[in-house]
């Protein structure tokens, strides 16, 4: 298990490595949109990684490409039903609320 901490509202949770981030998130109850279903097409789920960074899944192109259309991404930005978490912990930022 790997801990994942959600701010703003510093919530943390205990998760398995291999789990999206927006599964991880859901499954914390945090609000984090997803339009698509989690298929990399809405940028709904788009957040920011504070900490951890290196241990989640790479970035592929399906993810690249939707970043590429969303307004203030950052170096710290990730698509969360695209990235898998790994054995580290990992913080990270969301940026939109339901
Ligand atoms: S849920 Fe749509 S891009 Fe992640």
């Amino acid at each position: 298990m790997t801990t994942l901490t959600i701010m703003p509202a510093g919530t943390t949770i205990e998760a398995q490595p291999g789990t999206s981030l927006l599964d991880a998130i859901k499954a914390a109850g945090a609000q984090i949109m997803s339009k698509c279903s989690g298929k990399g097409e809405c940028g709904a789920c788009h957040l920011y990684v504070l900490e951890g960074r290196k241990s989640l899944s790479k970035t592929q192109r399906v993810e690249n490409e939707k970043l590429d259309t969303i307004v203030g991404v950052s170096s710290k930005s990730r698509l969360a039903c695209q990235t898998k978490l790994g054995e580290e912990p990992v913080t990270v930022e969301l940026l939109s609320f339901v």
